[in-house]
């Protein structure tokens, strides 16, 4: 049987990874993370399939398609469209797939700005504030589900 599939999608910015401001967000790069959620999930006997845009819509997009490939879940760490976007929201309602929200740093720690989640609002849980690990973290609460 082939391995349970698990969508990894990431919001606005998070390409420059590794070289943006690494005292909040560490110095992993996307592809590190990557690379680390790859060896966890053949550890897990996952599949991962791992994305990153800056454009609002796509994150919709695939989060539908997240549900119509049947994956077991999407990890969704949207970035700055996590405080801001009522699609989002709209999207992770609209599906079946559970959605867990995923965030490097600890949002609730910051600029009051950031400590309104739409995506939090509609997902299954949320992990942040643990760096490249909140994936990992989030993979493992994705094998349970
Ligand atoms: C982030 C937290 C958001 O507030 C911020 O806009 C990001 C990254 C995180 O992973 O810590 O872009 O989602």
């Amino acid at each position: 049987m082939a391995n349970k599939l698990i969508y990894v999608l990431n919001g606005p910015n998070l390409n420059l990874l590794g070289l943006r401001e690494p005292e909040i967000y560490g110095s992993d790069t996307l592809d590190d993370i990557a690379a680390l959620l790859e060896d966890r999930a053949g550890e897990l006997g996952l599949s991962v399939d791992m994305r990153q845009s800056n454009h609002e819509g796509h994150l919709v997009d695939w989060l539908h398609e997240a549900q119509a490939e049947g994956a077991q879940a999407v990890l969704l760490n949207a970035g700055a469209f996590t405080h801001t976007s009522v699609a989002l929201y709209d999207a992770i309602r609209s599906i079946r797939t559970p959605v867990i929200e995923v965030h490097l740093s600890n949002p609730h720690a910051r600029e009051a700005f950031r400590h309104k989640s739409y995506v939090g609002m509609a997902a299954k849980g949320s992990i942040a504030g643990f760096g490249a690990r909140s994936y990992l973290l989030a993979l493992d609460a994705a094998a349970a589900l």
